[in-house]
């Protein structure tokens, strides 16, 4: 039931047809189709049609152009055409072959539903000639979801193909079949036309015999198609070249998925448990395929990094697989930045100042549909004379990228293409001239930039300005100015050791004078706290000193001083106690420079090496 109400739809347009064929025939007759063979697989969301076709030319005119003829309604989801010559008889090799010349044509009088094109022959046929051509169509958006209500997340996603059994042509086919791959065996429902054989996931319509132009014969599938429908509605694909060796590529992608859109909640514990099942359409992973020596790879989006994307590589490729944060459903969409680097080298030619960069146009996304493709190739400062050279009709137009680096700017190309296909990475050159000079504006902005900074930071440190006392600046500033002022205090306790030291030495002489025991005994007493106290706080500022990294550089130096003053202490000390003994025990002059000899002989050396430490940490 269903099927026929499409069917009618097809009707009028084979009445029309037939029509036409009556008034275009007479035109056409010279040129026989002696075989045609249509392959159509289906098993993606890209459609692709490949037509073998062996062209005969019977009339005695000769034959320069062939026409080929797609219904309206395919048309409009036109992605990619190609057609080449097919030299063997066996396998087609069309992606290496070169393309023929391919042009939208306007008949007279053409039937309104139809859309010709006219395929430019390398050589022209004479009379008997024959000639073997592939023909690819890929057709995106055409997979309509039926029936043409939301799923759910547990439904699978059914689609709708259709097409004509016989091959839609101006021209009389003599022999013809066709061959329709599907994702799975299990078909839903498909047209019972006359020649048809389910063979596996393949459907097979012929051989038809000798078939007038304009064919038609409406052919219906319904069938299964859970593979990801990974349709980016718009992406932008920076190319940088830089002369320092690198192309950065950066390319922003807006997915959606295209497929059947869910109805409901989506439940994310239904997903986990049965992911098989409970999101049979859903898409989990993207797989890029980028150039072999790519390098500095990642993948982020609003949220970080994508930390689930992983990346293996080769000889031949660099493969980098994409986890979104969520499986994607129909309907639903992401954002997501991909970069690297490629080696300059790979991409780049030339020389005398004339340069090209070949590279390919498309995505390295598998299978990906693209809405709106913007490819933008950011040139070197002082590029000109700039040419792009694309195999397929793009919008293009210049800009200018100013970064901070740049005073004039990087002059852009960009290239705007609609509905792109993985068939459009095809590689295309952007040439340039180029003068050397201009590369060296770039270190020495570079080396003046440094420049500037540092004066700045002169006059900061002159001027003292004011600034933010959050900064790390001032934190820096701050601990600088507490270390001096540490410095500063050891210097002046150790200043005051040496001064008690005196006061010691003093009081020798006193007792050699006065011979008063007891005074002598007190002003050590006081002296022997004085120092105890000071020693103390010496090793407080000291540990502060040995924790602050921007003490380093003078640590040692007052280690050493506070090593030397105590061990000047020490000896004065031993000297004291000595001395104040031998008055005690009523000892000779001669006796106790005896007993004090040993202590007496470095004193000397030691003060002079404080005085010089203490010199040397005042002049910082
Ligand atoms: C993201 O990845 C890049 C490259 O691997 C790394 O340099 C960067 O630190 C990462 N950022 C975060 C926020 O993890
Ligand atoms: C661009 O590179 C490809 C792959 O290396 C090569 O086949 C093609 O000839 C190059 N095109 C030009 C114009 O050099």
């Amino acid at each position: 039931m269903r099927m026929r109400k499409m069917s009618s739809r097809r009707l009028d347009l084979f009445v029309v047809l037939t029509t036409f064929a009556i008034l275009l025939s007479p035109v056409l007759s010279h040129l026989i189709l002696s075989t045609v063979h249509r392959r159509i697989d289906l098993s993606t969301q890209i459609v692709r049609t490949i037509t073998s076709l062996k062209v005969w030319n019977t009339g005695s005119d000769i034959v320069s152009d062939v026409l080929y003829t797609i219904p309206d309604n395919q048309a409009k989801h036109l992605a990619y055409l190609k057609a080449t010559v097919n030299e063997g008889k066996g396998r087609l090799k069309s992606s290496s072959a070169v393309a023929l010349p391919v042009e939208v044509f306007h008949p007279k009088d053409a039937p309104p539903s139809l859309t010709f094109y006219s395929i430019s022959l390398p050589k022209a046929l004479r009379k008997g000639d024959t000639l073997n051509l592939n023909i690819l169509a890929v057709l995106t958006h055409i997979l309509e979801p039926f029936p043409p209500h939301k799923i759910t997340q547990a439904d699978i996603q059914l689609l709708l193909f259709q097409d004509s059994a016989h091959y839609l042509s101006p021209y009389s086919v003599n022999l013809q079949s066709l061959t329709l791959k599907l994702p799975y065996a299990r078909i839903e429902s498909y047209s019972k036309l006359p020649n048809y054989k389910l063979q596996g996931s393949g459907l097979k319509y012929g051989p038809y015999e000798n078939l007038p132009p304009f064919s038609y014969l409406p052919l219906v599938v319904h069938f299964e198609n859970n593979k990801p429908f990974a349709v980016a509605r718009e992406v932008v694909r920076e190319i940088e070249v830089s002369h320092w060796g690198i192309v950065q590529i950066t390319e922003h992608y807006t997915l959606v998925h295209g497929g059947e859109q869910s109805k409901g909640e989506f439940s994310r514990l239904d997903y986990q448990a049965r992911p098989n099942v409970r999101g049979a359409s859903a898409f989990r992973r993207l797989v890029a395929k980028l150039p072999p020596r790519a390098h500095s790879v990642y993948c982020r989006d609003e949220n970080g990094n994508i930390s689930t994307s992983s990346l293996w590589s080769d000889s031949k490729k660099t493969e980098l697989e994409i986890e979104p944060r969520y499986p994607m459903f129909g309907g639903w969409k992401t954002e997501f930045t991909i970069g690297y680097g490629l080696p300059l080298q790979d991409f780049l030619y030339g020389s005398d100042g004339k340069r090209f960069l070949n590279i390919t146009f498309g995505s390295p996304m598998n299978e990906l549909v693209i809405n709106t493709l913007f490819v933008k190739v950011v040139l070197p400062q002082g590029s000109n004379e700039i040419l792009a050279s694309i195999p397929f009709p793009v919008k293009q137009w210049q800009e200018t990228k100013i970064s901070h680096m740049d005073v004039a700017g990087r002059p852009v190309v960009v290239l705007e293409k609609n509905n792109v296909v993985p068939e459009h990475n095809e590689y295309f050159q952007v040439y340039y001239k180029f003068n050397s000079l201009s590369m060296l504006r770039e270190p020495l902005m570079l080396i003046s930039g440094f420049f500037l900074l540092f004066v700045a930071y002169i006059i900061y440190m002159r001027a003292d300005l004011s600034i933010s006392k959050s900064s790390a600046s001032y934190l820096a500033k701050i601990q600088w100015e507490e270390m001096q002022a540490t410095v500063q205090k050891v210097h002046d306790i150790i200043s005051l050791c040496l001064t008690t030291h005196d006061k010691l030495e003093s009081s020798l002489h006193d007792l050699s004078r006065t011979g008063d025991v007891q005074v002598c005994k007190a002003t050590r007493k006081s002296v022997d706290s004085l120092l105890k106290e000071l020693s103390k706080e010496l090793k407080s500022l000291v540990s502060f000193l040995q924790s602050s990294p921007q003490a380093s550089h003078i640590l040692p130096k007052v280690e050493e001083m506070v090593a030397k003053e105590r061990d000047l202490q020490e000896r004065l000390m031993a000297k004291h106690s000595t001395v104040v003994d031998c008055y005690e025990k009523k000892l000779g002059r001669r006796e106790i420079e005896n007993r004090i000899a040993s202590y007496q002989q470095k004193i000397p050396s030691l003060r002079q090496k404080i005085d010089y430490l203490m010199d040397f940490i005042d002049e910082i």
